[in-house]
């Protein structure tokens, strides 16, 4: 959604003259998009600071009339405002994931005050006309484009940030998200990720006047010419609705690859986590889909360590993991965050511990990784291609399972989907020959 968030905030600036440079030395204005999920990322942002103030004393000495304007946005903006002014004085400008619509209006009230005494602006608000009224339509767009249909969390898991950063659950009328997406197809979008913090909780007005599900607007999405491959992210089990499992039956271009966070396979963790849900839901959801559609695949999240969690919980996450067989996942190193009920309680558990149950469970998934990407070897599968390649001459693309497929070829083959031979599966991509 950062990513979202970023290209909107390009959009706003460029009929202000603005561009997107390459190079932060070349920078009038520097935004940090932040992310506040885990210590670590609220770290980079100050590290990030360090650098972008010494680039602002280079530009400095190349040219006395230069003045950088360094701006902090994102979550880590909404939860630590103006403390961020005083951490860090090069920083002008604060603000959070539900008020940077204003982002025009805010630089250019800063470069009205004269130069050296500029006053700073924090805007942390949660407005109460969405933001998405005032945002621009593209001017481009990637063949695989994101599309923000759900924000913020009603949830309260007790690990996470999301509620009090992100803000209350809110969900944009189908009409608006429907004209957003035909739009990006107009412009060469191939394949449309629907984005929320809790997409499946997507509750927005229909077309018809009333509430729609994330799987009525999904049905309504795949009529849409040229669009050819739909994602949704991220879910929450306790969302999956009826309609959703019809999607996936009925609509091929529903992708058959889920991203469905379980965070811990121990009853016992979830409960404290707040998950609100037990390991045989979980369970009952992956087989319902599997049903739904034979071919699906899933990917998670984990959280290991989290407070009070004992080698018997741990050794639960690995047995689910066993049990789903996952092809992709994300893992984490629970991080107290403040304000949010785990970070509070006692039995924190020592970082060693947390280190090396971290490394046993992502070998587990690599390996599972590896498996699933080395059982496409000598199939022929449709891959999308988008991007070029670390090496020159090269490409790269996606399958229906987002795996990174490379190919000898250039960007004329962009936005094309092509039938590939696959020669070899690695941990983090696929090789092989077009047929
Ligand atoms: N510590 C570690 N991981 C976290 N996540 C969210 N909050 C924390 C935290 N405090 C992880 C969860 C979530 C993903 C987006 O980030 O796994 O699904
Ligand atoms: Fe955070 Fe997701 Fe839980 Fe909401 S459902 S509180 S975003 S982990």
């Amino acid at each position: 959604m950062n990513v979202y968030d970023g290209q909107k905030m390009a959009d706003l600036l460029k009929v202000h003259g603005y561009t997107i440079t390459e190079y932060p030395e070349d920078a009038d204005v520097a935004i940090l998009n932040t992310c506040h999920i885990r210590e670590k990322a609220e770290h980079k942002v100050f590290s990030d600071l360090g650098r972008l103030s010494t680039i602002k004393e280079k530009q400095k000495k190349i040219n006395q009339d230069s003045d950088m304007i360094i701006v902090v946005g994102g979550c880590v903006g909404q939860a630590e405002g103006e403390e961020i002014t005083r951490q860090a004085p090069e920083v002008d400008m604060v603000f959070g994931p539900q008020s940077y619509h204003r982002l025009p209006e805010m630089l250019a009230q800063i470069k009205q005050k004269s130069k050296g005494k500029r006053s700073k602006i924090v805007d942390t608000e949660f407005p109460t006309i969405s933001k998405f009224d005032s945002l621009p339509v593209a001017y481009e767009t990637p063949v695989s484009a994101f599309l923000s249909v759900q924000e913020g969390c009603d949830k309260f898991c007790h690990f996470c940030v999301v509620p009090y950063t992100r803000g209350a659950e809110y969900s944009r009328p189908a009409n608006q998200i429907i004209e957003e997406a035909k739009h990006l197809i107009r412009l060469g979008a191939k394949e449309i990720t629907l984005l929320g913090q809790n997409v499946n909780a997507y509750h927005g007005e229909g077309l018809n006047g009333k509430e729609w599900t994330l799987g009525r607007l999904i049905y309504a999405l795949a009529e849409l010419n040229g669009l050819k491959r739909i994602r949704y992210t991220t879910s929450h089990p306790l969302d999956m609705h009826n309609d959703l499992y019809e999607a996936h039956r009925d609509i091929e271009q529903l992708m058959p690859f889920l991203h469905l966070p379980i965070q811990s396979g121990s009853d016992r963790i979830l409960d404290m986590m707040n998950r609100k849900h037990k390991i045989s839901d979980y369970l009952k959801i992956i087989e319902k889909l599997r049903n739904a559609r034979a071919d699906i695949e899933f990917s998670s999240d984990f959280i290991v360590g989290y407070p009070g969690e004992t080698d018997n919980d741990y050794q639960h996450t690995l047995e689910l993991i066993k049990k789903v067989g996952y092809v992709q996942a994300y893992s984490f190193k629970y991080s107290p965050r403040p304000g949010t009920p785990a970070s509070i309680l006692e039995a924190q558990i020592p970082e060693d511990i947390k280190t090396n149950r971290l490394a046993q469970l992502q070998n587990l998934l690599n390996e599972q990784q590896l498996m699933f990407n080395k059982s496409k070897e000598g199939k022929t599968l449709e891959v999308l291609f988008d991007r070029q390649g670390k090496l020159q001459g090269q490409i790269v693309g996606k399958t229906a399972y987002m795996q990174s497929v490379t190919l000898d070829g250039d960007s004329s083959l962009f936005g094309n989907f092509l039938m590939i031979k696959i020669k070899h599966g690695y941990r983090n991509s696929l090789s092989g020959e077009c047929v």
